[in-house]
């Protein structure tokens, strides 16, 4: 296949950040998507309806003239998160899920929940007004591998949280695991996004010749076989899989660092690498439905009715995104990709 039409994308995991790199990171996804999930992992964390909406507006502020996008806002939830705002987050219209990060599990998680348990009055005002609930899946606990940490979580949290509320709806964020495949595929009400990088790499691209920070993220890269059965989830076709890239900006210095930070840059070429990863097995003809159909469904959105379109023709990912003054490297800098979108 030399030319590929489908259905304008949308993000249903992005990290825009805030303030001058909001600005530099946003028309790079502006150029791909139509809409974008945004994590509210900001530092102070976006806890509150009021803390949506002000980002929001500094997020449309930053949308280039002319070019359309709808930034779909999410709570980030705290052992204080009051059932009231979840009512107020549905009446809002433009908080469309609410973020569970555990405490310390990842960038600017601090504020995150010690104990699931804690919010189970918060998950039960959002079951009853159908609000989705977004997971990072991992333990964070510093005796479990670093390996395991997403496979522990659905053991010891996941599914008694699903036991506790069949019917709240969730999605099992950025999955890494075979695990997390076979749980999402069992459980009723609960559908996964898969990033690119889990679907590119597997774990030996962070020791490669030398160690590779700008591969780092949470949840780490698994073994092969994890990847495989990721990148099997994803070009299957089932509805309870789809994009979220989990484009996560962080300076180089804050990269290229004794102390590093986890997060891939993607948004500059998202859609060309998920179509390397679909080509790669095969299933260019289910990219379509991953990127454009699943997830507007599971959020019970319209679809978008515009088209992108991207050309097989070989290119160079540059060794640092446009636009940036701190240097952001994007994912696989400088190597060659073989889809463009025009
Ligand atoms: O690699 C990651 N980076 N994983 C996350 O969960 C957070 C993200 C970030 O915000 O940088
Ligand atoms: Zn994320």
């Amino acid at each position: 296949m030399q030319k590929l039409t489908i259905t304008q994308p949308d993000d249903w995991h992005l990290h825009v950040r805030d303030g001058a790199l909001l600005k530099t990171v946003l028309p790079h996804t502006v150029r791909q998507f139509t809409r974008a999930i945004i994590m509210p992992n900001l530092k102070p964390p976006v806890r509150s309806v009021a803390d949506a909406a002000a980002y929001r507006d500094r997020i449309i502020a930053a949308i280039p003239a002319g070019k359309r996008f709808e930034p779909l806002m999410t709570l980030y939830l705290t052992d204080n998160t009051d059932p009231k705002e979840i009512i107020a987050a549905k009446a809002s219209q433009f908080v469309k899920a609410v973020k569970y990060y555990p405490a310390g599990a990842t960038t600017n998680a601090d504020f995150g929940v010690t104990d699931i348990r804690k919010c189970d009055r918060v998950f039960e005002a959002m079951q009853q007004v159908d609000m989705p609930l977004l997971l990072h899946g991992e333990v964070t606990d510093q005796e479990v591998d670093v390996f395991d940490r997403e496979k522990v979580f659905i053991e010891k949290h996941l599914i008694p949280l699903k036991l506790r509320f069949p019917n709240l709806r969730m999605v099992l964020e950025h999955i890494t695991t075979s695990d997390a495949v076979k749980f999402v595929l069992a459980a009723n009400n609960v559908a996964a996004t898969i990033t690119p990088q889990h679907l590119l790499f597997n774990r030996n691209i962070l020791f490669k010749g030398g160690i590779r920070p700008h591969y780092y993220c949470l949840p780490i890269l698994k073994g092969e076989e994890h990847r495989q059965a990721v990148l099997q989830a994803a070009t299957s076709g089932n509805p309870k899989f789809f994009l979220g890239t989990d484009s996560a900006p962080h300076s180089r210095n804050s990269k290229e660092n004794s102390c590093g930070c986890a997060g891939c840059y993607s948004a500059l070429h998202a859609m060309e690498l998920y179509a390397e990863a679909f080509e790669s097995v095969d299933a260019l003809d289910k990219l379509e439905a991953f990127a454009s159909f699943h997830g507007p469904d599971f959020y019970k959105l319209s679809r978008n009715t515009e088209q992108i379109t991207m050309i097989k023709t070989t290119w160079r990912i540059p060794d640092e995104a446009p636009f940036t003054e701190s240097g952001l490297v994007p994912l696989r800098a400088g190597e060659e990709m073989t889809w463009k979108m025009t």
